[in-house]
């Protein structure tokens, strides 16, 4: 699933909800500062510790080729492999 403006409030809000209430699969969250976002690694660790698989990555939506190259790198059948690639080791 893609989150965009996934590091913001809303977005952290929104991806907690997504791996607690719906197990959802892997979770792209994006923002323009991508990584480099205050709390970025604290929202992926906690969404780890949930139980969830989730990465941050530097896009900005308002730009077509930055946001297909996002899509095009989101398997086509991730959808509903929920669970099964929770809990990266380390
Ligand atoms: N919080 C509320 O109670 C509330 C209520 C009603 C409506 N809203 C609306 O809901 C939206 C999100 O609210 P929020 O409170 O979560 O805001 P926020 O904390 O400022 O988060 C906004 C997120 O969007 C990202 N973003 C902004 N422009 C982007 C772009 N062009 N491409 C990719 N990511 C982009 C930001 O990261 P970067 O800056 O790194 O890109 C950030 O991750 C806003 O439009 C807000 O007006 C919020």
């Amino acid at each position: 699933m893609l989150v965009t403006g996934g590091t913001g409030g809303l977005g952290a809000l929104i991806a907690e909800h997504l791996v607690t209430a719906h197990q959802a699969g892997h979770l792209v969250l994006a923002s323009r500062r991508g990584p480099a976002a205050p709390g970025a690694a604290v929202l992926i660790a906690r969404l780890h510790e949930l139980g969830g698989s989730a990465e941050v990555v530097a896009c900005d939506v308002a730009d077509r080729g930055q946001l297909a190259a996002v899509l095009a790198a989101i398997p086509r059948n991730a959808a509903g492999g929920h669970r099964a690639h929770r809990r990266r080791p380390g």
